[in-house]
């Protein structure tokens, strides 16, 4: 039999594959479907013009109309996330309405059913995803043209003008600058297992460098997010039914459930990126597995609003041989500033974050509270993200122990 040539880069795409990662957009989608063949298109002319009919109080009239579809005729995985996402939009729209608290709390059969039946088939809940709204929803202006904002564009929106466009497609351009670093992953741990201490250099180096890159594509969301907007409006129509007073019990899935269900909102806390060099880094959120406070409980439990291919992918590079503990055993100063540095860019990167959430979330916020007295349960929903997590003590918990993980100097 002739001898296995592929490099490791090679095989690694095959691997890849299996884990619906792609070597230009990494854990999005790529070239996402933009329609469905009849009669789902029904689905998709709602979502096209949600924010109109929400304007005009006809988006509730419309979805009561819709028929009750099997999701059989869904053939193929971009057909089904595009259905995925559509129905998430069609019922985050349905559930808040117009945003001004005339909420239901009941998803009518209609919609809960084909639903919750094609959430099932894809291992995603039944509520809009981050790897819906950002993963799967966008295209290129010009089909040959480059991946940027100027040439890219979301599917569907929400009321709130080109907010949602700003926010959907800037956390994509994130995922797309750190593509080029899960790309190294493979020569990472080829290099830990010959012990090429040169390779592993160069690697982390990549791997640095496109976390440097990410944080770059991340600063474009005070061009393109306006904070009032998305305080006051996006936000509430990713809101989820989980820890949210507004919606205590949950949503009722009519047809589906006999009780209400409880679902964290749409969050980039949902990306896999982050999660991703935490693992490969050795960035412990738990301690032996078990998760040992709120914020290692709240990562993990976003890990089940993730496609399961990237559950999996996350779950087998935990597998791996530690790249921490061979930098240790290495005892190379200049291997361990490089290590380093992959370290401190995520340190970077998560405090970029914590100071864009005190822009688009806690000044608002404040403001708001200062104009209007608000009642102690709207205030509570306030301090809280939309997976209801109370923000800054999660976020500040999440970057020290990123903190922690650097390695002092003997
Ligand atoms: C206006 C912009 C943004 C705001 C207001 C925001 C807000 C938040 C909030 C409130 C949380 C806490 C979890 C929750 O309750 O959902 C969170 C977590 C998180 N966000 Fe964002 N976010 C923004 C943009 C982004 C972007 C562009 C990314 C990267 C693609 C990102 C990645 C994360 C991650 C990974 C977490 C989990 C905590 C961690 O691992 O450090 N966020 N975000």
């Amino acid at each position: 039999m002739a001898a296995d040539k592929s490099s490791p880069m090679e095989k690694s795409w095959t691997i890849f594959k299996e884990y619906h990662i792609d070597e230009d957009v990494g854990f999005a989608l790529p070239l996402p479907l933009e329609e469905l063949p009849h009669p789902y298109d029904a689905w998709i002319s709602i979502a096209r013009n949600l924010p109109e009919l929400i304007k005009n109080n006809q988006l509730r009239v419309e979805v009561e109309k819709l028929a009750t579809l099997s999701t059989d005729g869904l053939r193929g995985h971009k057909a089904q996330r595009l259905a995925h996402l559509v129905l998430g939009y069609i019922t985050m729209a349905y559930v808040w309405g117009r945003g001004d608290g005339d909420i239901r709390k009941v998803l009518p059969s209609n919609i809960a059913v084909p639903y919750c039946q094609l959430s099932e088939k894809l291992g995603l809940p039944p509520i809009l995803l981050y790897a819906d709204c950002v993963l799967a929803n966008w295209k290129k202006k010009d089909p040959n043209g480059p991946m940027t904002y100027e040439n890219m564009d979301i599917l569907f929106s929400f009321p709130g003008g080109d907010c949602g466009k700003g926010f959907f497609l800037v956390s994509l351009l994130v995922e797309i600058a750190a593509a080029s670093a899960i790309k190294v992953i493979p020569n990472i741990f080829d290099a830990v297992q010959r012990e090429d201490t040169d390779t592993l250099q160069k690697a982390l180096l990549d791997i640095s460098s496109s976390l440097r890159e990410a944080q770059k594509a991340f600063s474009q969301i005070h061009e393109y997010v306006d904070p009032n907007l998305f305080f006051n409006v996006l936000r509430i129509y990713l809101s989820g039914w989980k820890g949210n007073p507004l919606l205590s019990e949950g949503l009722l899935y009519e047809g589906v459930w006999d009780t209400p269900k409880k679902f964290a909102g749409g969050s980039a806390a949902q990306s896999s990126i982050f999660q991703c060099f935490d693992v490969l880094l050795g960035i412990q959120h738990t301690v032996g597995g078990i998760p040992s406070d709120f914020a290692a409980e709240f990562l993990q439990e976003m890990r089940t609003y993730m496609p399961p291919a990237h559950q999996s992918f996350l779950l087998s590079l935990k597998a791996k041989p530690s790249v921490r503990e061979f930098v240790l055993s290495k005892g190379n100063a200049t291997l361990q500033e490089i290590y380093n540095e992959c370290v401190e860019a995520m340190v970077s990167l998560r405090n970029y974050h914590l100071q864009i959430v005190a822009k688009y979330i806690m000044i608002p916020a404040s403001q708001q509270s200062k104009v209007e007295r608000s009642s102690e349960e709207a205030s509570e929903s306030k301090s809280k993200g939309t997976g209801g997590t109370n923000i800054m003590d999660f976020l500040k918990t999440v970057r020290g122990k990123t903190v922690n993980c650097l390695l002092k100097e003997d």
